[in-house]
């Protein structure tokens, strides 16, 4: 029986994960759950799963939780410091990383310090602080198994039996290629993209996950951090990932052999099939959901990103190749200018502008250590939001 933490477990991933983990009871035992803010929902999850421990990031939301939760055994904590004790409790043996934004990376490497595996959906771990993230890994002996469907698609081509043992398949690898809805806003072009509302740039054609993912996948630069992702899970150099926009998202990524073989993952778009495929790893279980019918798929279709009309994902490619604390501010600015859209203080076009800025004022150093990264990080949000506050008192942005 796998002993599971579960951070993030009020968000769409979260709940994904829970409800694969109910579903086989003989082969989890959920051992704690963290949260930010929504008291409602983790009460009747932490009454259902039972988990020694429980943290919710929103110091006020504990004395709630501890009222609700009277007599139940489950020790809660709250805070940053709570959620952090959360992912390294000692029982743990697998930790789903499932925190939205920079708010999921020190309890995701602190479950790698204390030598967990690792069940990736916060991808802005591995944007922020990829190299010493792996380096951690590797030196304490973790897997960092992906949750991102893509990722999860080429972690699978990877570790397919194709070629006999001792054979360096990597080196056979000419390159990787993750695919891309397109997003709600596919084929708007810069004109278009002015006028954009929050409900409309939400409004995801065969996803449904949390806001902030949800306008990442409208601006593309979700498939931007996903490419950083990518280097940094599989050890490949940039000009080795590739990104192709598939608007029925059933080719989930692909990968081309230096043969010029091409293998590619296919499945509906159902966050639980990686998700399952992360929390049994190395084994497989059969799924009780809809297949994948080939003879009712109409058509599959591939067209070159446009990174001219959404330049969140060319800033990601070249912050990929400057590399240093540039991936951690363009990840910060990016999350607070998102923020200030769902806020409905920004316009859809001055998130990217607002990056820009934020990106070109920084002097990048290497980041070899995590203070180093967190201090980018603070510098990019203080930075992006004195830009805001310009651009919300009358001073537009160009
Ligand atoms: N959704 C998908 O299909 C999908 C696919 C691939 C990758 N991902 C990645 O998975 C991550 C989660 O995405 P999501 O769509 O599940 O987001 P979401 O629905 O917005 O959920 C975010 C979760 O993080 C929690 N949270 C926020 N701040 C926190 C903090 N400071 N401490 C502890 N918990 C905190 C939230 O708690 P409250 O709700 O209680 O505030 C919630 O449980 C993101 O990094 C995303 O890029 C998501």
């Amino acid at each position: 029986m796998k002993k599971i933490v579960v951070l993030g477990s009020t968000g769409s991933i979260g709940i994904n994960t829970l409800d694969i983990i109910r579903r086989f009871p003989e082969s989890f035992q959920v051992v704690g759950l963290a949260a930010g803010a929504n008291h409602l929902l983790f009460t009747k999850q932490i009454k259902e799963f039972r988990p020694r421990v429980a943290a919710i990031f929103d110091k006020k939301a504990v004395a709630i939780l501890a009222k609700k939760l009277k007599g139940l055994d489950t020790e809660l904590l709250s805070g940053a410091d709570g959620v952090i004790d959360v992912a390294r409790h000692a029982d743990a043996d697998l930790v789903v990383s499932a925190i939205v934004g920079a708010a999921g990376l020190l309890p995701t490497l602190s479950a790698i310090l204390t030598n967990k595996t690792v069940a990736l959906a916060n991808k802005e771990t591995m944007v922020m602080a990829g190299e010493i993230v792996q380096r951690e890994a590797k030196a304490h002996k973790v897997d960092i198994l992906p949750i991102d469907s893509e990722h999860a698609a080429i972690h699978q081509l990877l570790h397919t039996p194709l070629h006999p043992p001792g054979r360096k398949q990597r080196e056979d690898v000419k390159k990787i290629i993750l695919t891309a809805s397109g997003g709600p806003l596919l084929r708007y072009t810069s004109r278009m993209q002015k006028s954009v509302t929050c409900e409309e740039a939400l409004a995801h054609p065969t996803w449904k996950m949390g806001p902030k993912i949800s306008i990442d996948s409208a601006t593309l630069i979700n498939k931007g951090f996903e490419m950083i992702e990518a280097r940094w899970l599989f050890d490949l150099p940039p000009e080795k990932i590739d990104v192709v926009i598939h608007p029925q998202s059933i080719i989930h990524s692909l990968i081309e052999f230096t043969d010029r073989s091409m293998i590619a993952q296919m499945g509906l778009p159902d966050m639980r099939i990686p998700i399952a495929y992360a929390l049994f790893y190395p084994d497989r279980k059969p799924l009780p959901f809809k297949s994948l019918d080939l003879t009712k798929l109409a058509k599959l279709t591939f067209e070159p990103p446009d990174k001219k009309g959404f330049p969140l994902l060319q800033m990601a490619v070249d912050v990929l190749a400057a590399g240093g604390t540039l991936p951690a501010v363009l990840n910060a600015a990016n999350e607070e200018a998102v923020g200030a859209f769902l806020q409905k203080k920004i316009q859809f076009p001055d998130i990217h502008k607002i990056v820009r800025k934020v990106l070109d004022a920084h002097l990048p150093i290497a980041a070899k250590k995590i203070e180093e990264v967190l201090m980018a990080d603070r510098w990019a949000r203080w930075e992006t939001g004195k830009i805001i506050v310009r651009a919300t008192h009358a001073s537009p942005l160009h």
